[in-house]
């Protein structure tokens, strides 16, 4: 991305539907926006670089994460920093989140650990200088960063911490969104599968009775509807096969199956049509944050911008990788103006 265009609010000026999307997202009870690289949380060298940064952390720290979602890097520091030193963490995201790990944490731990959801980066709750540390993970670069980092230098303390981990434009995390997106728009709009999919359920509801079933078959605009969804489908499961992230599509295929059956087993068009229009409400969300992460990615010399604006001092800027070796992310560590 070019640097000069950095700082715009990604894809959409729609705060509401960026808000919904997201807070959808989060009340599936996910810990972080990675599922499918880490079944629980964030491990390997990402992990490290955080782990790194808690054991520099001075006893009480006050430590604000920016766009925490299910608050993955609270849990990371709760687990990372010996309770006796007290971190006091505040977590802020734009989205309804719902942190449930937090009730199940021990009360001195939740004593000390705020989230606050429904806030936005650009505009923090929080007095002047209130934070010894600010860090971020896959968040501030979500944000119009010009106004974030204005309102981070604000609420952090003169010589303060500034600790994010930012997606890379050639990470995999990146590349394989990219590829997700041609899916979806290809499910979607392209192919039109999940249309099809739904005037399938006609067809299938009437299905349900013998008598139906003779209709069916003496109706050749409903043979044409079922062999047309089922060379679809055959298409689908080909790109499936030769993608390295087919979970969207073969999820889809399942949901379009479901919502099939379900027409037939209730004699109804409507049962299926129904969930196959809240599905489309799900990929639809899912396409809006993909295309948000694709979007917000940076480059090295955005990279350098940011840390430019931030007025910050570097201390480290290193390219964090998967334990394949694949690139996750940037990692960026530096001091705010004393
Ligand atoms: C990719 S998720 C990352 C969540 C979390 N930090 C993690 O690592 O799992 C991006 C988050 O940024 C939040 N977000 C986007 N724009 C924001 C803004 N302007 N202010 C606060 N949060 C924002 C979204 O709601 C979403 O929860």
């Amino acid at each position: 991305m070019n640097p000069a265009d950095h700082g715009a609010t990604p894809v959409t000026d729609d705060l509401a539907e960026r808000t919904r999307s997201w807070s959808a997202y989060w009340s599936s009870g996910a810990l972080h926006s990675c599922v499918g690289s880490f079944g629980g949380n964030y491990a390997g060298e990402v992990r490290e670089f955080w782990r790194a940064l808690a054991a520099t952390l001075p006893v009480g720290a006050r430590l604000l994460d920016v766009a925490t979602g299910n608050g993955a890097l609270p849990a990371l520091f709760i687990e990372d920093v010996p309770e006796a030193r007290a971190l006091q963490i505040d977590a802020v995201d734009l989205a309804q989140v719902q942190p449930g790990w937090l009730a199940l944490a021990p009360e001195a731990v939740r004593g000390r650990t705020r989230f606050h959801p429904g806030v936005r980066a650009e505009s923090l709750p929080f007095a002047d200088a209130a934070f010894d540390v600010a860090v971020s993970q896959f968040g501030l670069e979500y944000t119009d960063t010009a106004r974030a980092i204005a309102e981070l230098r604000r609420v952090v303390r003169a010589g303060g911490t500034l600790a994010l981990v930012l997606h890379a434009s050639e990470s995999l995390i990146v590349r394989q969104a990219r590829e997700e997106l041609r899916h979806l728009a290809w499910m979607l709009d392209e192919a039109a599968l999940l249309d099809t999919g739904a005037r399938l359920c006609e067809a299938l509801a009437l299905a349900a009775t013998p008598e139906g079933i003779r209709k069916l078959e003496a109706d050749p605009a409903a043979a044409s509807l079922r062999s047309n969804y089922n060379a679809l489908m055959s298409q689908a499961s080909d790109r499936a096969e030769r993608s390295s992230c087919p979970d969207v599509i073969v999820d889809t295929q399942q949901g379009i199956a479901h919502a099939l059956m379900a027409s037939r087993a209730a004699g109804s068009a409507l049962v299926g049509q129904q969930a196959l229009a809240a599905l489309v409400v799900q990929l639809r969300e899912s396409q809006l944050r993909l295309r948000e992460l694709v979007e917000c990615a940076l480059d090295r010399p955005a990279v350098e911008a940011l840390l430019q604006a931030s007025g910050a001092s570097l201390d480290r800027l290193v390219e964090l990788r998967f334990d394949n070796r694949e690139l996750m992310a940037w990692g960026l560590l530096a001091r705010l103006p004393g």
